[in-house]
């Protein structure tokens, strides 16, 4: 299948002409990558079986892993589910749009294959104005996952989106690198206390400030419980090559490195600006200065290092605070071994 492509960058004739192509090819049951505020996503018309089959094929996913919903507006997302909790109404006043995915029961207005078979549905409303044009132009709920071959790192360009998925989706809407990074927060709002299944762009601090109690899966540490989150039992996030992730300071860090380079690796740093000053490797990727900054580029830094290139990756551990949670949630599933210094 030859895979359009069109370049988005401020409100041209052009661009508006880009967004109803794509959307008429939504329309029709195909499927077209295009960015949101966390990642690029994958879209399908959530109410056609078919069209939805077609993003499971794409990307390889497992038929077990259901998807996210995507609206323009709260009274379209209101349609899609019931028994909305206040907390959740509160929430939707707070962050949406934005990058919050709320689990609730499911009005069985989009396709079971949207949900996996469950009884609920996870809905959300990008704030990307790409998104949001687009969304509107088409006027159907949108399944999209993140538009990355299944286990592979979240896409935050179109060019991630075209290395992985070139050849079998009818197109990709570029419209320049994502903001957040990393992928929304997962909330279970069926429950009388909410609980996140998937830390992401709205932290639990800002959760907690608008509405007091949230929980965290308990199946996200590293416990014997199963995750909530179908998809959070999978291993994701990988990178071509090994991925140590150490837990300790810069020294520790380099202790690593030089580590494996004394078994003949070379290895790919993936630091933090501060903690770049500070070690050598023989290539070293810096993600930023602050925990924003890190989430923002973590995804393209993970898919920089390639094989042949380097044998090894050596990324430090993030403080867990704020986005930091997010941030780790994915390092931790994208490493092959954790390095525990004291
Ligand atoms: O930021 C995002 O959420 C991006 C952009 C494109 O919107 N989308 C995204 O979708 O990350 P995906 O499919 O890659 O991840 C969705 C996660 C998976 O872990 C899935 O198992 C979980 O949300 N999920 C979806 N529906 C659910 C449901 N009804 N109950 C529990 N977990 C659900
Ligand atoms: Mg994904």
């Amino acid at each position: 299948m030859e895979t359009k492509r069109w370049k988005i960058t401020n409100e041209t004739s052009e661009a508006q002409a880009a967004i109803s192509e794509a959307a008429s090819l939504l329309k029709k049951g195909e499927t077209i990558a295009f960015p949101t505020e966390t990642v690029y996503g994958l879209g399908a018309d959530a109410t056609n079986p078919e069209a939805v089959n077609k993003i499971f094929a794409a990307k390889g996913r497992p038929q077990d892993n259901p998807l996210i919903a995507h609206v323009a507006t709260k009274e379209q997302l209101l349609r899609l589910v019931y028994n909305v909790p206040d907390y959740a109404a509160q929430l939707m006043d707070a962050f949406s749009p934005g990058p919050l995915t709320y689990v609730l029961k499911t009005s069985g207005v989009c396709a079971d294959n949207v949900t996996a078979g469950q009884e609920t549905i996870g809905v959300r409303m990008p704030s990307h104005p790409v998104a949001q044009a687009l969304l509107k132009a088409c006027d159907i709920p949108i399944a999209a996952p993140s538009a990355n071959l299944s286990g592979k790192p979240s896409p935050t360009t179109a060019v991630h989106v075209w290395e992985d998925l070139q050849g079998k989706i009818a197109g990709v809407v570029d419209g320049g690198p994502t903001g957040f990074g990393v992928e929304s927060t997962v909330l279970d709002c069926t429950q009388e206390i909410p609980v996140i299944l998937r830390p992401g762009g709205v932290t639990k601090e800002q959760l907690t400030q608008i509405i007091g109690m949230v929980v965290t899966d308990p199946g996200l540490a590293n416990s014997s419980e199963k995750p909530k989150a179908p998809g959070m039992k999978y291993r994701h996030y990988a990178p071509e090559v090994p991925l140590l992730l150490v837990y300790g300071t810069p020294k520790d860090v380099q202790a690593t490195i030089d580590k494996a380079q004394a078994e003949g690796k070379k290895v790919g740093a993936l630091v933090s600006d501060q903690t770049a000053a500070e070690i050598t490797a023989f290539e070293t990727i810096r993600l930023g200065k602050n925990l924003p900054e890190v989430a923002a580029h973590l995804y393209d830094g993970l898919r920089k290092f390639k094989t042949r290139e380097v044998d090894v990756i050596v990324s430090e551990a993030f403080p867990e605070d704020g986005i930091g949670q997010a941030v780790m949630n994915r390092l931790r599933k994208a490493a092959s071994k954790h390095i525990h210094m004291s």
